[in-house]
């Protein structure tokens, strides 16, 4: 093209990054990579080709591990942990090293990912890279300060990770860069797509003084990691598709293995009708042409107000007819590579299997070969269609429309996941309105597709659990420090099965603040230590779960009260208990054979822990390197289902309820199985003390029988379980269904009578951080 020409046309003239230095990486490595194990490469074993997306070339051959390399890898991570969870210092020194050398070679790092994932160098070269540099930096403060700002806690130990292959090196920052700061040594697995910056960050490793057998990167596909998830970690982070997340839920479940899951999404993208309009248009090529789509959090889900909607679409294709696709490496490219044939397949067949609304497809040229999708706009989709549930993964944006706010907010929910969200209004009070009532980890206000080592990120529902980034991601690779004992299994106690007592006094369930009785119809008795027919309580079946799941859902506006007023109530159910102190303590007494004044008294001390903690466990402000902060907010989990401690009838029962309704969540409470009588005792507190019905629902019965029920429940957002029963690896295996939070206790047990029974622990288990970016500052 000659300058006349560029002068008459105005177009951009081609402006490619080389790629010699990163071939020429490749060829040094000797094109054939096997895992970096315990410091160093192993030789390549059954190798599989890696190629660039955006012409189908090979770029190198890269190792399918096998179950030696990663019972190697594990044991190698496993010998360092101890050394390497010493020093807080030491490991900053470290971390620090690998956050200057990333940025040495930020350009060659770039590159590599362009070839390999097929995204435009500008996102490789401005976004996944210097993220990843600003994710070491930050997180080499974390080891620094994490001994003095959180000493109750400890390293998991050795962390198996996997990651997709939209962000490979960034993924793998998120996933490394928090285990290594807390102490834990790491087994990671990139995906079989991209393998190629993993092994260059390996080779930094070694150049930055990682310990031999800190970093341990194994490759390959899908089997490997199964063997992974399968392998001696203590736990296991994952990035990737809902459909893999929840497989890895059942094969982790009983094994006491951490795990955090962030999964897919389909978020969505409001427009009100008092936005800025030329803004919006432009989030909107970064909600869903960064990266081609292929964005867990993309805005890919587009609700416009009514009456702008005609003019937004109108401008929306004029802006999608000067996106530039092809070639990654050219600087001058909006849209790139779709990252496998694999994936572009998906993408069509989702398209194409669409009849629904009006598709559009942007003007610019795509290249003939090599894999790219052009950017698509489908309008007029109803809200139920395939379309707008299902995650694409590609450069295709669904649209519909919306009267009113709160029309936004139910389509915005309609979604089984929860994710990221993003809004535009001009108008601050509509906004910030708006953004407590998405369901989602993350909303973006004015802005999208925004991320900071510091700002927790992650979802809720079917995207997953678990935070990355800030002291929020932390945590979630340490553990509160401190000695175990294993749980040991509670009886009931034996007795005369006749009634002394002519009157039936079977104690009902306590569903909906009314007394209930049992569906079944059936009844258990309950027997002091001398066998002593101490009364009767009834057995709960399904139907009575669903009826207080049901209760739960009636006592939603609990979630919008005041910590304030929730600090009240608790305080007033310690002052109630007080005063039927003596009577509580009678029937631990009469039940359990002693400490029942103990009881009663911790009991109230813990009621006004939590009162103090309604309106104190609050969120944080962020700063981020942007204009704007990032508000972590502490907002209630929802519905959880708990299976109380059966040893501590009344201590167990409140150190579980008073987190859980102080944070704002509404329960169900399976009282203790072989003492259950405290239990139904306190229903008239829970009346006399102002406890909204359905806010705590308490059922009675086979904690065996229940827990399931309780863990297939899809209207139930957490279950815990403290039986003295294990009950631990069904719980976890069921809630895979809708990726429920689980927190149960794994064959260990708890003192409920001192600090471990109460706490930060319990306040984070019954909260989610949700994070809202939001514009601040010049
Ligand atoms: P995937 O979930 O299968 O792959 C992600 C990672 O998991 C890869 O490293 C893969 O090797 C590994 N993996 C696969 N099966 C495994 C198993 N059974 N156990 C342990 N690890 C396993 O994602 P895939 O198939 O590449 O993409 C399919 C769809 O998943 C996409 O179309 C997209 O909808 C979604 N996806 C979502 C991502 C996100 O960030 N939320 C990232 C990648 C894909």
């Amino acid at each position: 093209m000659t300058v006349k020409e560029i002068f008459e046309t105005m177009d951009y003239g081609p402006a490619p990054e080389s790629a010699s230095e990163a071939l020429a990486w490749l060829v040094d490595m000797g094109d054939r990579f096997g895992c970096f194990i315990d410091g160093a490469f192993t030789k390549p074993g059954k190798t599989f080709e890696s190629k660039n997306p955006a012409t189908g070339n090979v770029l190198a051959h890269v190792t399918q591990a096998t179950q030696s390399d990663i019972d190697a890898a594990v044991k190698a991570a496993r010998k360092a942990q101890p050394a390497w969870a010493k020093d807080g210092h030491a490991r900053a020194r470290v971390l620090y090293a690998i956050a200057r050398l990333l940025q040495k070679h930020s350009r060659l790092f770039a590159v590599l990912e362009t070839l390999d994932n097929g995204k435009p160098i500008r996102e490789s070269r401005d976004i996944d890279v210097p993220l990843a540099i600003r994710h070491f930096y930050h997180h080499a403060g974390y080891a620094q300060l994490m001994e003095a700002e959180q000493p109750d806690r400890e390293a998991i130990g050795v962390c198996g990770q996997i990651v997709p292959w939209n962000f490979p090196l960034l993924m793998l920052s998120w996933k490394i860069a928090p285990a290594l700061a807390a102490g834990n040594t790491v087994v990671l697995k990139p995906a079989e797509y991209t393998s190629l910056t993993a092994l260059l960050f390996a080779d930094i490793c070694r150049q930055a003084g990682v310990p031999k057998g800190v970093v341990n990167i194994v490759t390959g596909d899908g089997d490997v990691g199964e063997m992974l998830v399968n392998a001696e970690v203590d736990k296991v982070a994952f990035t990737g598709s809902t459909a893999v997340g929840r497989r890895i839920r059942e094969a982790t479940a009983g094994t006491g293995k951490s795990l955090t899951l962030e999964l897919g999404g389909k978020s969505p993208y409001i427009v009100f009708d008092d936005a800025d309009i030329d803004s919006a248009i432009e989030g909107l090529v970064d909600a869903i042409w960064f990266n081609g789509g292929q964005v867990c959090c993309a805005g890919s889900r587009l609700l416009v107000q009514e009456g702008i909607a005609e003019a937004f679409y109108a401008r929306l294709r004029e802006r999608m007819d000067k996106l530039r696709i092809g070639d990654p490496l050219d600087k001058c490219i909006d849209v790139g590579a779709i990252v496998d044939l694999v994936q572009l397949d998906t993408i069509t067949r989702l398209v194409d299997g669409n009849t629904e609304g009006e598709t559009y497809r942007a003007a610019g040229a795509v290249p003939a070969s090599g894999c790219f999708y052009p950017p698509t706009l489908i309008t007029g989709l109803s809200s139920s269609a395939r379309l707008m549930q299902e995650e694409i993964f590609g450069p295709v944006l669904v649209a519909t429309t919306f009267r009113t706010p709160d029309e936004a907010v139910q389509l915005a929910n309609n979604t089984r996941y929860g994710l990221a969200a993003t809004l535009w209004s001009e108008n601050v009070n509509l906004a910030l309105g708006i953004a407590p009532r998405l369901t989602a980890g993350v909303v973006w206000v004015n802005g999208t597709n925004m991320f900071d080592a510091a700002a927790p990120f992650g979802g809720v529902r079917e995207s997953g659990f678990g935070r990355e980034g800030g002291w929020e991601g932390l945590s979630a690779y340490t553990r509160p420090k401190g000695s175990t004992t294993a749980l040991k299994r509670v009886a009931a106690f034996e007795g005369d099965p006749a009634p002394t007592d002519p009157l039936d006094r079977t104690a009902k369930l306590y569903i909906g603040g009314k007394q209930a009785r049992p569906d079944g119809g059936y009844s258990t008795a309950i027997h002091g230590p001398k066998g002593k027919l101490l009364g009767h309580v009834g057995a709960a079946n399904r139907k009575d779960i669903r009826n207080a799941v049901e209760a739960m859902n009636a006592a939603a506006g609990w979630s919008k009260t005041t910590g304030h007023l929730r600090a009240q109530i608790l305080y007033y159910l310690a002052e109630n208990l007080f005063a039927r102190g003596e009577e509580f303590a009678a029937r631990i007494d009469a039940m359990c054979g002693k400490g029942g004044a103990k009881e009663v008294d911790l009991s109230i001390r813990r009621l006004f822990t939590y009162a103090a903690w309604a309106d104190k466990y609050d969120g944080v402000a962020k700063g981020v390197p942007i204009r704007g902060m990032a508000l972590a907010l502490k907002e209630p989990v929802g519905k959880i289902g708990v299976l109380c401690p059966d040893e501590a009838p009344l201590l167990g029962l409140v150190s579980v309820m008073a987190p859980a309704i102080a944070m704002g969540n509404r329960v169900t409470l399976v009282a203790s199985e072989p003492f259950p009588l405290a239990a139904t005792d306190f229903y008239q507190l829970l009346e006399t003390s102002d406890v909204p019905g359905g806010v705590v629902n308490i059922v009675t019965g086979s904690h065996e029988e229940l827990a399931p029920t309780l863990a297939d429940h899809l209207d139930v957002d957490a279950v815990w379980s403290f039986s003295s029963s294990d009950l631990s690896g069904g719980i976890e295996k069921r809630a895979a269904g809708n990726l429920k939070r689980t927190w149960v206790n794994h064959g260990k047990a708890r003192d409920w009578t001192t600090a471990e029974g109460e706490g930060a622990v319990f306040l984070d288990a019954a909260t989610e951080v949700k994070t809202v970016w939001v514009p601040y500052g010049e």
